[in-house]
């Protein structure tokens, strides 16, 4: 049922092609140019009137909305907002007829997401569902939705149902972009190409780095704690990979906003941290290089996710990793995959039951 790996967590690394491409399969259509979503034309005119997206999750779905905001924000021009469920929920938000809640949940039973829903519906909201689980309970209360396509996802570390939520969003945005005639023909068509060629750009860091980042794992598996930074789309994915490290390897980690270090989380480096740089090619590319040499300046490790051909940000790193280049828009889906491979295998070095780490459910049905 492994499929001939040691650990779920890491078969469903590995699936991520297939499960990015089954996520993109029937919605992309690269002849005719188009993106086909029935949940998203089925609220078309609710879209249309909103004056502003409600994204709505906990954990690493809270992740895949983040990226969304700054995805659909800058393809859509329109003002999102994401939530953590378990705030929204408490603190009395102001709800009306034109928001549109997107609800992204790979269960579809987190408590939290589930009656924050069930409120603002009651309030008149329009709720999408993104989720994995068919049938579920989001699934079921949703006005409209999508599914992920993942599969059934065993290991408590979310991993392929995270780049399926992210290639769902981008989706997302590309059709309400289209909807509100805020994006170029041109834009479009380079960002559809560049999204159907994800699937095999996964593939490509899975039968190229695993070696390079199993040294990387077994060099850095004695750290106690771990910085994670990131700009812009890929500040999302810093967040992500600080949160699959604590969770499979009980290292203490925290994940920033590059630029947000020297307020504060400076302060902690020295020799014995690592410091795990996001940093692809983008268009603050030269900033997130001078927050690495303020890392390396005060001794800090540094280990960096490079894309190919980058010779700047390859020699100032103590270590990297390699990924394909792509728009920036579209590089969450290819970081992070290095990051679920760092942590599968840190986790591995220091014996921590990956698939079940300690405390923690598969899915949170309590509050
Ligand atoms: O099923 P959901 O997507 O609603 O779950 C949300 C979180 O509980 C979940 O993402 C959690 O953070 C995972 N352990 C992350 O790996």
């Amino acid at each position: 049922e492994k499929g001939g790996f040691d650990h779920f967590m890491l078969k469903e690394i590995f699936e991520q092609p297939k499960t990015i491409f089954d996520s993109l399969r029937g919605r992309l259509d690269l002849d005719k140019s188009s993106v086909t979503l029935s949940g998203i034309e089925a609220i078309e005119d609710k879209i249309k009137q909103a004056r502003r997206i409600i994204i709505v999750a906990c954990g690493t779905s809270w992740h895949a909305g983040l990226m969304a905001e700054y995805v659909i924000e800058e393809l859509c021009r329109i003002n999102v907002e994401v939530e953590y469920a378990s705030e929204f929920r408490y603190r009395n938000p102001i709800i009306t007829k034109e928001d549109v809640i997107i609800a992204i949940s790979q269960s579809g039973e987190t408590a939290d997401t589930l009656v924050a829903l069930e409120n603002a519906k009651e309030q008149g909201a329009t709720i999408f569902g993104l989720v994995n689980v068919v049938g579920s309970s989001i699934a079921r209360i949703s006005h409209a939705g999508a599914y992920t396509h993942a599969g059934p996802e065993i290991g408590v570390a979310s991993t392929k149902a995270y780049t399926a939520q992210l290639a769902v969003l981008q989706l997302i945005a590309l059709k309400i972009a289209k909807i509100k005639g805020t994006i170029s023909d041109e834009r479009f068509n380079t960002l559809l190409l560049d999204l159907a060629e994800v699937p095999e750009k996964v593939d490509f860091i899975l039968n190229n780095q695993v070696e390079n980042i199993q040294r990387i794992a077994s060099k850095y598996s004695g750290a106690q704690d771990a910085l994670f930074l990131g700009r812009g789309f890929n500040f999302p994915t810093a967040l992500e990979g600080a949160l699959k490290l604590k969770e499979i390897s009980y290292i203490h980690a925290e994940g920033y906003p590059a630029a947000e270090m020297k307020h504060g989380p400076i302060a902690l480096v020295d020799e014995n941290l690592p410091v795990i740089f996001v940093a692809t090619k983008d268009s603050y590319h030269d900033k997130i290089i001078s927050n690495m040499q303020e890392i390396k300046a005060r001794k800090g490790k540094v280990i960096a996710i490079v894309s190919e051909g980058d010779e700047i940000a390859s020699s100032l790193a103590d270590d990297f990793i390699v990924v394909p280049n792509c728009n920036e828009v579209i590089a969450p889906l290819l970081a992070v995959i290095p990051l679920q491979l760092l942590s599968y295998y840190i986790g591995i070095e220091r014996g921590v039951d990956v698939d079940k780490p300690r405390n923690l459910a598969k899915s949170v049905t309590v509050e």
